[in-house]
């Protein structure tokens, strides 16, 4: 569905990064995703807008199975997020291999959810230390390499309340990025930001985007869906209303609800 700009270097499977197939999603009798498809590929940036409510968190929340989906597939890098089908049977793997596909993407949030009694550096050494159980130098020193790279590398003793709101966020993305992972989700992460901050951390995502980070990012910034996006979905109500390139779809949109959406936003 999505069409690319730049060249698509493969992943390790040859699949899609993502690839939604009827995705369903219920809580009890709330029908929230009603049938989503979309495929996401590799180094893509794909942007993802809609209406507050229209499922965009809970989607994103599905791609590394913080959320079960009720019907449907989805694939990460060519693997079925949270099943193992065996002929036309799905069975539901083990916490722990659920743990070890989650690992492989990292999320950032509109709050930037640091441990508030850890430096940066710490906060970026964590999960490689905990969850990969990294040696202490060879996390510290991608963590130190990380922190440059957002900008930060000299604010790398501060604490989070030490910290701006774009900072803090800045080094969220690190943290992300210490896990090496094959894909990025973004949920509306400049959204708690004071305007002047915006700027600073959508750069971080340019440059993440420059270096073939395939990115999923729900987000408001339509100069940033224009500039940086290969791909750009319109949500409403649980469905794909509009996908197509960024530029197409903000200035040219062919349904009356994006139409409706983007005379709000833009
Ligand atoms: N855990 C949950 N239990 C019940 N309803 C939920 C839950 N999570 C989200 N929802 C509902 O799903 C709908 C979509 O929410 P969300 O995915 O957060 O939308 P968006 O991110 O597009 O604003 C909302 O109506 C929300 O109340
Ligand atoms: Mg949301």
């Amino acid at each position: 569905m999505s069409k690319l700009t730049k060249d698509v270097v493969p992943s390790t499977s040859g699949a899609p990064m993502v690839r939604a197939e009827g995705v369903h999603k219920s809580f009890g009798p709330a029908h929230i995703l009603k049938g989503i498809d979309l495929e996401v590929n590799p180094r893509e940036v794909f942007c993802l807008i809609g209406p507050s409510g229209s499922g965009k968190s809970t989607f994103l929340r599905c791609i590394n199975h913080l959320e079960k989906i009720t019907a449907g597939r989805l694939y990460v890098d060519g693997q079925l997020v949270g099943y193992r089908q065996k002929g036309d049977k799905l069975y539901e793997l083990k916490e722990r291999e659920v743990a070890a596909q989650r690992r492989e993407i990292g999320m950032v949030f509109q709050r930037f959810n640091l441990f508030p009694h850890m430096t940066a550096l710490e906060n970026v050494m964590e999960a490689p230390l905990q969850v990969k159980r990294e040696g202490k130098a060879a996390a510290r020193e991608r963590a130190e390499q990380l922190l440059d790279r957002v900008g930060l590398g000299s604010r790398k003793g501060h604490y989070p309340a030490q910290l701006s709101g774009g900072q803090q966020q800045r080094v969220a993305i690190a943290r992300a990025l210490a896990m090496q992972p094959k894909l990025m989700l973004f949920d509306e992460p400049t959204s708690a930001l004071d305007p002047e901050l915006v700027g600073e951390v959508l750069d971080v995502m340019r440059d993440l985007a420059e270096d073939g980070m395939t990115m999923i990012v729900v987000t408001h910034e339509m100069g940033f869906a224009r500039e940086v996006g290969d791909s750009l979905v319109f949500m409403d109500d649980g469905v794909v209303v509009e996908a197509g390139h960024p530029r197409e779809v903000l200035t040219n949109p062919q349904h009356d609800r994006t139409k409706s959406f983007l005379s709000k936003v833009l």
